[in-house]
């Protein structure tokens, strides 16, 4: 059984489709999606590591269609979601005489999906593309919304996260829950924490699904595939529901970010050592804290996030205890800067949560001693 949802960007629609196995009959969705024509030509961006496997599926749909297929596979890390990893994609372009009817597709979990959208953004001024997320966090949130892009080395050596980008939403995106079966369990329970943030801010009914699930449910029974469709459509319904309201961000979708504040910091120290969503997972315990000490909601239901994290098997407490001044700095905000205003997303405990800003300061330091950061 497929879910399908729908994306609705300013004027743009596109469908999320959501099943199992479903990568096997994507040329007939991307020819719907696209104005019931087929595309001149398919280019596949994919990650490099899973190009023989769903890079393969996705290829085989298209050529078993009849449609001419080049494909690029690139390595997926941060440094390469890269103006150079662009250069190739556009280099590809140009040699397979990629026209406005043709189509890109991204395999891959939120890093190719940004840059093979970046790409679609930029190529002849925009071309049609499709996003097919292979990884929980980006079926639940990454090729979900529209925001398309790449890094930009900085001087130091740095990268600096999504500096160049477009708002570029996807003729759609399938998710096909099959392609999870081969990510690593780590990696897939770093997405639980973006459906747990999803629980948190909009619908409560998502947490009772987070629990035991596993990405080896695929080789399970088809009730347990039905339960992971289920959960990566409700949690995908919450991000759609206000991006749908608020596509540039000027209000409702930096609830988004809730526990992202935190996160951004810890993963500015610890980036070697924690995933994003295992930075997201501490952000959320953080923001917790804080929302109790604002008095949005009781510390009994604080200690009971610190009870719902560690429940999905995430560490509850920093890999090692730094001082709170270091992470303040980097979430931006030190004695120097005293003036800038904090916006923080504060949850209240029943499935909502409120975007404070100009929250005080000291807030942040409760919420980085709640992981475990030292005074
Ligand atoms: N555009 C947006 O709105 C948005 C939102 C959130 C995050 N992002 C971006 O998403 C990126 C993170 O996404 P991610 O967590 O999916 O990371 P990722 O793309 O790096 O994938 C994580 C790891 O899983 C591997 N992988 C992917 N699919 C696999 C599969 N099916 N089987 C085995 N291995 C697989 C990748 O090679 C990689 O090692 C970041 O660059 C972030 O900036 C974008
Ligand atoms: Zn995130």
């Amino acid at each position: 059984m497929t879910r399908e949802l729908v994306q609705s960007v300013g004027e743009s629609r596109a469908t999320v489709a959501i099943g199992s196995g479903i990568l096997s009959s994507i040329a007939l969705r991307a020819r719907t999606a696209i104005g019931g024509v087929d595309p001149t030509h398919v280019l596949i961006v994919s990650d490099a590591s899973i190009d023989a496997t769903w890079g393969e599926a996705v290829a085989h749909s298209f050529a078993a269609a009849g449609v001419a297929v080049t494909r690029i596979p690139l390595p997926a890390s941060e440094a390469s979601k890269s103006i150079a990893s662009w250069q190739q994609i556009m280099d590809s372009a140009v040699s397979a005489k990629l026209d406005r009817k043709s189509l890109i597709v991204a395999v891959g979990g939120g890093i190719v999906t940004d840059l093979g959208g970046f790409a679609a953004a930029t190529y002849l001024r925009g071309i049609p593309w499709i996003a097919v997320p292979t990884t929980l966090l980006g079926m639940v949130d990454a090729a979900l919304g529209g925001k398309t892009g790449v890094n930009l080395a900085l001087a130091g050596g740095t990268l600096g996260k999504n500096l160049a980008g477009a708002f570029w939403p996807p003729s759609a995106v399938i998710c096909d829950v099959a392609s999870l079966a081969t990510l690593p369990e780590r990696e897939f329970r770093s997405g639980l924490a973006e459906c747990l943030k999803h629980a948190m801010i909009g619908d409560p009914s998502i947490e009772p699904l987070l629990g035991g699930v596993s990405a080896s449910y695929m080789s399970a029974e088809a009730g347990d595939q039905w339960r992971l469709i289920d959960l990566v459509a409700r949690s995908a319904a919450v991000k759609l529901a206000i991006v749908a309201r608020d596509p540039r961000e000027q209000g409702e979708r930096m609830l988004l970010n809730f526990g992202h504040t935190f996160a951004h910091a810890i993963e500015s120290h610890f980036s070697a050592e924690v995933l994003h969503g295992e930075a997201v997972a501490l952000g959320l315990i953080a923001a917790a804290f804080a929302s109790a000490a604002s008095g949005r909601m009781t510390i009994a239901q604080a200690r009971g996030v610190v009870a719902r994290v560690a429940a999905l098997g995430f560490a509850v407490r920093l890999p090692r205890a730094i001082p709170i001044e270091m992470l303040e700095k980097a979430a931006g905000f030190d004695k120097k800067r005293v003036g800038m205003s904090l916006t923080l997303i504060l949850p209240t405990g029943d499935g909502t949560a409120h975007i404070v800003r100009g929250a005080p300061t000291d807030l942040l330091r409760v919420g980085f001693a709640a992981i475990g950061a030292t005074d």
